[in-house]
């Protein structure tokens, strides 16, 4: 059985008592234990967070990464300092970091390696614009998205990798993808891994939903044989909500 899993990401929100705060009320809450829920806050309280949850269910990741080691890349973050912290995820290409941090599938899949060797999962996320639906080119483009982020890995790394598919059009916008067109891209993506690595290691691996997941649509969207979980925005920054789409499979 592969992990159900609602993830939040906090993206540049809060101040530092607000996020402690807000991780209190969480890992305070009555929530489905079989679902993994994970924090991901803006890099900065990571470190505090990653404490006051180490003792729960709640995971601690981060939103972005470097693709370098160490050295001379001011204002960046490692992976091993991402580790050395206590967290355990990272986000990889989100679209905002596409879109306004012009990252490239390429410079995507060396975070994805980073990540791997320092033993941290990879968050990647895959997705389309408006237009690129509009001209019938969305699973084109996430086909690209995820060979060119993804599938450099072997089968044992690929596994330990959990996938986000957030349409853009979804994001922050109020308008969620429908729960056929939510299923209809997830199925194609575990297709595309179970095409390249087998249907057990398809079948194995995390394919999240994320844009405009709400407590109030969130039951349809995870009752998809393919959506496993949410990576959630703006419902994530209240603690009511994010454990409410928690408790939504
Ligand atoms: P949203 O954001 O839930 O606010 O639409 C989702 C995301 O960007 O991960």
């Amino acid at each position: 059985m592969r992990k159900k899993i609602v993830a939040g990401n906090w993206k540049m929100n809060k101040t530092y008592s607000e996020a402690i705060a807000l991780v209190g009320d969480i890992v305070g809450s009555s929530y489905d234990e079989s679902v993994q829920l994970i924090v991901i806050p803006p890099a900065f309280y990571v470190s505090e967070i990653a404490k006051i949850s180490s003792s729960t269910n709640v995971g601690v990741g981060v939103q972005n990464l470097s693709e370098h080691d160490s050295g001379a890349f001011t204002g960046e973050l490692s992976s091993k300092m991402i580790q050395s912290v206590g967290a355990q995820y990272a986000l990889v290409g989100h679209s905002e970091r596409r879109e306004y941090f012009n990252e490239k599938n390429s410079d995507l899949a060396l975070k994805v390696n980073q990540l791997l060797a320092d033993d941290l999962t990879p968050i990647y996320c895959c997705g389309e614009v408006l237009e690129e639906r509009e001209k019938g080119n969305h699973f084109n483009l996430v086909k690209s998205q995820i060979e060119e982020g993804l599938f450099h890995l072997d089968k044992d790394q690929m596994l330990k990798t959990v996938i986000a598919y957030e349409p853009v059009w979804a994001i922050g916008t109020g308008v969620t993808a429908s729960s056929d067109q939510a299923q209809e891209m997830h199925h194609f993506i575990r297709g595309l891994v179970a095409n390249k690595y087998g249907v057990d290691t398809a079948d194995s691996i995390s394919i999240l939903y994320g844009g405009s997941c709400k407590p109030t649509n969130a039951k349809e969207l995870f009752a998809n044989a393919d959506v496993d979980g949410g990576l959630i925005g703006g419902a994530s920054l209240n603690a009511a909500d994010f454990i409410a789409i928690a408790n939504s499979f």
